[in-house]
C-alpha cells in the first residue's frame, strides 16, 4: 500500500475542475486519507519544491503555488504513485495523452494543473509535510476487495 500527495494547484482551483479531478482518482480506485484547502505560505513552497531550487523555471513554480489558493489530497492504494501519475498525464501537457487530466484540461507546463508525488519515498514525504498526523485518516473503502485482487 503506497501513500502520495496530490496537489490541486491554483490554476485548477481558479478554473473549477477540483471536483473533476478528484473525480477520476476516486473513481479509478484510490483512497482519500486527507483532504484540506490552504493558501501556501512561502515557507511550504520551498520545503515542496526544494528538489527544484537550482533550475530556471523555480521562482515561477513559487510564486505559482502561492498565487491563491490549493487544495491538497493525500492518497492511499496499491501502486498509488504511479496511478495518480498516470491519470494526471505527462508534466508538459501538450504532450499528455488525451484522458489524463493534463492531456484534456491544460496546454503550458506552468499551468499543469496539478502535482503528483513521484516514488513512494517522496510520497510519504510529502504527505508528512502537507498534513499533520491529525489530519489523516486511515479506513477500508467498502468496495476495495471489487478495486484490488
Ligand atoms: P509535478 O511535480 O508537478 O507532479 O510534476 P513532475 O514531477 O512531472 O514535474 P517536475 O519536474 O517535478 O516539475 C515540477 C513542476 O514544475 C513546473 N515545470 N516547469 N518550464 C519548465 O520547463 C518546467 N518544468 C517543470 C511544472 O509545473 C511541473 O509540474
Ligand atoms: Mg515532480
Amino acid at each position: 500500500m503506497e501513500t502520495t500527495l496530490l496537489l490541486v494547484k491554483p490554476d485548477g482551483v481558479q478554473r473549477g475542475l477540483v471536483g473533476t479531478i478528484i473525480s477520476k482518482i476516486e473513481q479509478r480506485g484510490l483512497n482519500i486519507v486527507g483532504m484540506k484547502m490552504l493558501s501556501v505560505s512561502n515557507e511550504l513552497a520551498e520545503a515542496h519544491y526544494a528538489i527544484h531550487e537550482d533550475k530556471p523555471f523555480y521562482n515561477g513554480l513559487i510564486s505559482y503555488i502561492t498565487s491563491s489558493p490549493v487544495v491538497a489530497i493525500a492518497w492511499q492504494g496499491n501502486k498509488a504513485v504511479s496511478v495518480l501519475r498516470q491519470v494526471l498525464g505527462s508534466t508538459n501537457p501538450t504532450e499528455a495523452n488525451p484522458g489524463t487530466i493534463r492531456g484534456d484540461y491544460a496546454i503550458d507546463i506552468g499551468r499543469n494543473l496539478t502535482h503528483g508525488s513521484d516514488s513512494a519515498e517522496n510520497g510519504k514525504i510529502e504527505v508528512n509535510l502537507w498534513f499533520t498526523p491529525e489530519e489523516l485518516i486511515e479506513w477500508t473503502r467498502n468496495d476495495s476487495k471489487w478495486i484490488f485482487e
